[in-house]
């Protein structure tokens, strides 16, 4: 595509798209004030946006230098979506103290202690470039050394487990059949090359190359190596108590990293990620839990999304992103802020914004 085409795409997608916010934020004048390798570099950026005119945010970061690079374009994304002011100072502070007060799901109602939560962060090293702009040869040799990391990390009693790989012909290659039933298991990925979203920004290019997980025996401490992200650190368990949860992402972030090359940050928004709704904690707490009341049986989500959303949390089908609820209402909650917010204000959100829903829930019931 030609710079002006560019010029002219976005603008026709901006006045038919309202929620595209790259389209909203796209800036002719800035655009054609880039020399035109930057302008070649700025399109790659946003290409997903364009090929994809329903995206909510419509860009992915190529290296973790372009969110300095490109601020003028990329900062007013970012603070739009994560309803930050365009003058709030930004710095991004960490807080794992999640010890302090009791998140158990089971002081709301006992009936919350089989429910299924996860917890993941979103990290990428500094001597790789982010997922878009990695070569084949670049996803295989970022899993070595990943698959090193892990087998130092599985003589850990804590940690221990195993790394299954996607890559064929790699010494940890698992079978298409346990690679489909991890899928149903909501352990292993999906398949990338399906997300068009990925595909235009190359974030799923060589699928599967390069892409696998490292799962701890008792299977609650996972590691997915080269998705969205290079690394994507996460704690799943089903007994509704948020304080253990989020500690064992805690403790097994912290071993693994100390196995690492130093995790790719910005001084303004912290944790680097290639997707701008996922910078700062990289974090996204969340659970299944059924609302069959406020959800009609599944039926009707669009209801329940407003009402989540005034208590800070988004909600989708438990199939993951772009699914429908399931039968009984099954859905999946989690808090929408990850910039400007601290770990320990996630898990908050959490807790809080489920406890209104239950009791709304409950009440209708
Ligand atoms: N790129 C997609 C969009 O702009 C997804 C954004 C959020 N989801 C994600 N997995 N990063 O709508």
């Amino acid at each position: 595509m030609t710079p002006e085409n560019i010029v002219v795409a976005v603008e026709e997608i901006r006045d038919k798209y309202s929620g595209n916010l790259m389209a909203r934020h796209f800036d002719k004048g800035y655009f054609n004030s880039l020399d035109s390798q930057l302008q070649q570099q700025l399109t790659k950026i946003i290409l997903t946006g364009i090929k994809n005119p329903d995206s909510q945010m419509g860009c992915y970061a190529m290296n973790p230098q372009d969110y300095d690079l490109f601020s003028p374009m990329l900062d007013p994304m970012i603070r739009d979506f994560h309803a930050i002011s365009p003058s709030a100072e930004l710095f991004q502070q960490h807080d794992w103290n999640t010890n302090i007060e009791s998140c158990d799901l089971v002081e709301i109602d006992p009936c919350l202690k089989d429910v299924s939560m996860r917890v993941r962060v979103a990290r990428n090293v500094s001597t790789f470039p982010l997922p878009g702009a990695m070569t084949k040869e670049q996803h295989i040799a970022f899993e070595d050394m990943a698959a090193q990391a892990f087998t130092t990390l599985s003589q850990n009693p804590d940690f221990g487990g195993s790394y299954l790989s996607m890559t064929s012909g790699s010494a940890n290659e698992i079978s298409k059949s346990e690679y489909d039933s991890r899928v149903a298991a909501h352990q292993m990925f999906k398949d990338m090359s399906a997300d068009p979203y990925l595909n235009a920004a190359g974030i799923s290019s060589d699928w599967p190359h390069g892409r696998g997980i490292y799962m701890s025996r008792d299977e609650d401490f996972l590691v997915w190596v080269g998705e969205e992200d290079h690394l994507r650190i996460m704690a799943m368990k089903n007994d509704g108590n948020l304080n253990d949860l989020f500690k064992r992402l805690s403790e097994g972030l912290e071993a693994l990293e100390k196995l690492l090359p130093s995790f790719a940050t910005s001084k303004s928004y912290g944790n680097v990620s290639c997707c701008p709704t996922n910078l700062g904690t990289g974090m996204r707490a969340s659970l299944h839990v059924k609302l069959p009341m406020l959800t009609s049986n599944g039926h009707d989500v669009g209801t329940l999304k407003r009402e989540a959303k005034a208590f800070g949390l988004a909600v989708r089908g438990a199939g993951g992103e772009h699914s429908d609820a399931g039968e009984g209402g099954l859905v999946d909650i989690s808090p929408i802020a990850r910039l400007g917010v601290t770990e320990m204000d996630i898990m908050r959100c959490l807790y809080q914004g489920v406890a209104k829903l239950w009791e709304m829930e409950t009440a209708k019931a």
